[in-house]
């Protein structure tokens, strides 16, 4: 091993990250200027599901880009409800949205997981 070889694995490592961390970043703020159209649930999405899911280091799938979503959404909008409500690994029960009712989550999760107009 060439210290030539590390330099070129490290080069090749920075330009293979560097674009994709910045796409990252470029989605999280696409997906923060994302609010759904009607004004209560808006209210419900800022102070609970926006919090995660518009930061690009959360873990979360981002809000308007269903390719985030994809696997996701083929289990089905009653399965994503489900693990809304329990939550489900670094998501905490309800999404932190304790005041949320199930139709309030699927609206919730039908708007995040629409594709941004
Ligand atoms: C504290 C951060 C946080 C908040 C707040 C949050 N989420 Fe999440 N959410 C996550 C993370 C992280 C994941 C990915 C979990 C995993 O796959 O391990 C996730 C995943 C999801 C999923 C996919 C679940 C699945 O079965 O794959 C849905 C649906 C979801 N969130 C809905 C919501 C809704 C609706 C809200 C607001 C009411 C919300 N989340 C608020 C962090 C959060």
């Amino acid at each position: 091993m060439s210290i030539r070889f590390f330099l070129c694995a490290g080069i090749a490592l920075l330009a293979a990250c560097g674009p994709a961390k910045q796409e990252q970043a470029l989605a999280a703020r696409r997906a923060e200027q994302l609010r759904p159209a009607d004004a209560r649930l808006a209210a419900l999405y800022e102070r609970s599901c926006l919090n995660c899911h518009a930061r690009a280091d959360s873990g979360a799938p981002l809000t308007g880009q269903p390719e985030a979503w994809g696997l996701r959404s083929a289990r089905g909008l009653p399965a994503l409800v489900q693990s809304a409500k329990q939550g489900l690994g670094a998501m905490p029960a309800m999404g932190l949205c304790a005041d949320c009712s199930d139709v309030d989550l699927r609206d919730l999760i039908t708007f995040m997981q629409s594709p941004s107009p």
